[in-house]
């Protein structure tokens, strides 16, 4: 057995066939609001399953595995939050951790056809984006991409040489995450974050939330399909090119590279994969989402991000690792 790859025992394997029960027992408390309403007040299950307007079986069933996890507490027969669970479960909370958290049971759906998208190649159905279903979940994928990249974005716009970068622009930007966090380390520089039309309105939001309609404004578009604009001396990807296949990745990158004043930077980041694509396993892993959930999408190896940037016409492109399973790419136009 190759190093660092994990020994299975029988218990394991059973073990890993039911880790799916906590993160539904979690996803189901967030989709009924459950730990919002235990903000306001302790509750017995019989007062919860009003609250939720549930039946008081279910609520009992749900409040006791919640308890049993340590997200509740529970004396005599009144449940309240922990902590933690106040900290980062409830909707208001500056930490709230509900988004990414909904995100990956909303996705989870996705991943029990795995089998399907194997023998069609095509991803796992969803609600329509237009319908009600559709829009909160594109809510919570929009807004868990704030919860992963919050403290990372601060990190990444900290280790990388910006001098001289008065306008940026921030493909797929999603929520303005790193728009927010570029925008703190470039004082004066201008941000443009091009993306969807639903998404560029909650990245508005947050612009405005935040005061910072003078500095950063959104763009709504399609990357693939229509122009990106000019004038960049910085362009980010970040989590993009693994949504699509390498055909579109080589014709974005040439998007990039014309959208670039000379000497500007086209910073690619993606989540990390080896040439075999089975190291680390968090980017193996990853593949799998692409596959229930894109047309062509998938990890990418740095090998073939980089030759995708060659044929753009960068000349000179530079790899880091600047978080723990983040592959950056740093390319820049000749001047
Ligand atoms: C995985 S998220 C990454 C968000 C952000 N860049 C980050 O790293 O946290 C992908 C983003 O790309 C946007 N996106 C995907 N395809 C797009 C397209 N063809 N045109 C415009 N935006 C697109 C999505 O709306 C979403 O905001």
């Amino acid at each position: 057995m190759a190093k660092n790859q994990m020994e299975w025992t029988p218990e394991q394997l059973m073990e890993t066939m039911r880790g799916f029960q906590p993160a539904c027992v979690i996803g189901a408390a967030l989709e009924l609001n459950l730990f919002g309403k235990l903000a306001r007040a302790d509750m017995t299950a019989a007062q919860a399953a009003r609250a939720i307007k549930g039946t008081a079986r279910g609520a009992r069933a749900l409040l006791n595995a919640l308890a049993a996890l340590g997200l509740l507490t529970k004396r005599g027969e009144v449940f309240s939050l922990t902590p933690f669970a106040r900290k980062h479960l409830v909707p208001d909370s500056p930490a709230y951790l509900g988004w990414g958290a909904m995100h990956a049971a909303h996705i989870m759906k996705s991943w029990t056809q795995i089998a399907d998208c194997v023998r069609t190649g095509k991803p796992a159905p969803r609600p329509p984006a237009d319908s009600e279903a559709g829009k909160i979940r594109h809510k919570n994928f929009i807004m868990a991409m704030h919860n992963y990249a919050s403290e990372r974005s601060r990190i990444i716009a900290g280790s990388l040489n910006l001098k001289g970068v008065k306008t940026m622009l921030d493909v797929g930007g999603g929520p303005g995450t790193y728009a927010f966090a570029f925008a703190d380390a470039l004082p004066g520089a201008r941000v443009t974050i091009f993306d969807t039309p639903p998404t560029c309105a909650i990245a508005d939001a947050n612009i405005r939330q935040r005061g910072l309609q003078d500095r950063i404004r959104t763009q709504p578009g399609d990357f693939i399909k229509d122009p990106i604009g000019d004038g960049y001396d910085l362009i980010l990807m970040s989590s993009i090119l693994h949504i699509y296949s390498p055909a579109e990745n080589t014709r974005l990158l040439k998007k990039g590279f014309r959208a670039l004043n000379p000497g500007g930077l086209l910073v690619v980041l993606e989540i990390e994969v080896d040439d075999t694509g089975t190291k680390p396993p968090g980017g193996a892993l990853f593949s799998i989402n692409m596959l229930v959930n894109t047309e062509g999408g998938s990890s990418y190896s740095t090998k073939e991000m980089k030759s995708w940037l060659t044929a753009a016409g960068f000349k000179t492109v530079k790899a880091a690792r600047p978080a723990d399973g983040i592959t950056a790419l740093i390319a820049a136009r000749p001047r």
